[in-house]
């Protein structure tokens, strides 16, 4: 029996796997972000703890499981973030999040610094691990100075759980502080931001043990053996490892609060000028590139909150069969956007509204827009020289058959919608944790989800979209220049 943590943003979901990477059951247990200030966003590491001890109680109560039969765990989570421990190991402030902008003078003053875009294979963006740390250091010198450990999110609870201090390359590639084509710290870029290389931990594969669960837990939970917990990965990672996406021609559209294209690469190949972000994979020398469009049912969810009428009523009001493209453009851009413009200070844009135009025009100019930030993304990830003949579905808003029409035709692609809802990011934890305890080889525990059916492109509306998408490539210019 192993267990795949997946610490999201919003709450930890542990889901319980047999030995045959089936799923048995899955519980989740939330928690808050505090925004105290604009552009700030917090999370107490204290309350992951809670979650996680919440999690296994639940897990014990509603699927009689015992914990003695437990072989491995593995954890995913949200990037980026910084958690900072003083010399007795202790939390010296809230972790800073992924989706925090507080440091983007850091950032651009990093990602300014010559040979770190190419060293790191990314854009430092201002949700980075590395420039956090320099917003400390200007902003919280006395906290700056006691820090003596530098962990991410999910290594911090791996910490909790086992007592050690590791990271694993996935989540590692997006702190700037990795040379990601090499798949270790690299001191030239953890020197441009001023922090010690001895703040940062140890580094494994994420299908590697990085630890066993430590005396107390084993014996608070009934555990007599080893229980190992796997180096895991950072959420995207993860997810892909649920979706059996390791590497060359394998990707998937997700279609989550943010919106992903994440394509599997067999080899490095760095395109920070197009903001595609280059990570580690969670297996060894596999890597695995993705654009992201930040706001994506969160658009979808913003209209139906100024609308009154819920996400699904929306989509549903569209019917099942694509229409033409709508004239009305919507830029998505309410939270900024990544790629392929990293612009955090951009606001979105509904453009040519008329006074005929209904709730339902509105929805679909929201799904259009979300779909071509979506097409900028892939033609981003294409420029790099990923090829993807198809995509899987992932997240909710691919429950929209209208909607998942609308991206197949836009991006000119087949996308496979899987049989059963997605395990996600909890998924790849636990299978890291079956590689790690097992020691099994990664392809044949990543197995690809049977697919229900496969939505393809409406031929007799490419091209109108394509039309579509090429005018409102032209938009962003524009309103950036009024806004
Ligand atoms: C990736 C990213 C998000 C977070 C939160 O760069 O910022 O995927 O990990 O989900």
């Amino acid at each position: 029996m192993f267990v795949g943590l997946d610490l999201g943003t919003s709450g930890l979901r542990a889901l319980l796997i047999d030995e045959n990477g089936r799923p048995v059951g899955s519980v989740q247990s939330p928690y808050q972000t505090s925004h105290p200030h604009v552009g700030w966003s917090e999370q107490d590491p204290a309350l992951w703890v809670r979650a996680c001890e919440d999690v296994f109680a639940q897990l014990v109560s509603d699927f009689a499981v015992q914990l003695s039969e437990l072989e491995g765990i593995g954890i995913s989570g949200h990037m980026h973030g910084a958690v900072l421990l003083d010399e007795n190991q202790q939390i010296l402030r809230e972790c800073i999040l992924w989706n925090d902008t507080r440091s983007h003078v850091q950032a651009a003053e990093l990602d300014g610094i010559s040979g770190v875009r190419e060293l790191s294979g990314n854009i430092v963006f201002p949700g980075f691990t590395a420039p956090k740390l320099k917003w400390v250091a200007d902003n919280e010198p006395e906290i700056f100075a006691r820090t003596k450990t530098v962990l991410l999110p999910k290594d911090y609870l791996r910490f909790w759980l086992t007592g050690e201090l590791r990271s694993e390359m996935s989540d590692a590639a997006g702190t700037s502080w990795l040379d990601v084509g090499a798949r270790q710290w690299s001191e030239t870029l953890i020197a441009a931001s001023g922090v010690d290389s001895e703040m940062l931990p140890a580094l494994v594969e994420g299908s590697s043990p990085a630890g066993s669960l430590r005396s107390e837990l084993l014996t608070k939970w009934g555990i007599a053996g080893d229980v190992v917990v796997a180096g895991g990965a950072a959420d995207n990672a993860a997810a892909a490892c649920g979706a059996g996406i390791l590497g060359e021609g394998q990707g998937f559209v997700s279609l989550g609060t943010s919106g992903v294209i994440l394509a599997g690469r067999d080899g490095y190949a760095p395109k920070p000028e197009r903001a595609v972000h280059t990570f580690c994979h969670a297996v060894p020398n596999r890597w695995y590139q993705m654009g992201v469009t930040l706001a994506a049912t969160d658009s979808l969810n913003w209209l139906s909150g100024l609308v009154g009428q819920t996400p699904k009523e929306l989509t549903d009001a569209l019917g099942v069969d694509l229409s033409t493209p709508t004239s009305i453009s919507f830029l998505p851009y309410l939270s900024g956007e990544r790629t392929p413009h990293n612009d955090s200070a951009i606001r979105g844009a509904f453009l040519g509204l008329d006074i005929a135009h209904s709730n339902l025009d509105l929805t679909q100019a929201v799904l259009q827009g979300v779909s071509f930030s979506l097409r900028e993304s892939l033609d981003a990830l294409r420029a790099t020289g990923a090829q993807m003949p198809s995509l899987l579905a992932m997240g909710g808003g691919t429950k929209s058959e209208y909607w998942v029409q609308m991206l197949a035709t836009t991006l000119n692609t087949p996308i496979d919608v899987p049989e059963q809802g997605d395990f996600g990011a909890a998924l790849g934890a636990a299978r890291l944790a079956i590689c790690a305890a097992t020691g099994a080889d990664a392809k044949s525990v990543m197995t690809s989800p049977t697919i229900a059916r496969t939505i393809t492109p409406n031929k007799e509306l490419v091209a109108a979209y394509d039309a579509a998408y090429q005018k409102f490539q032209q938009i962003y210019p524009a309103v950036k220049a009024v806004q």
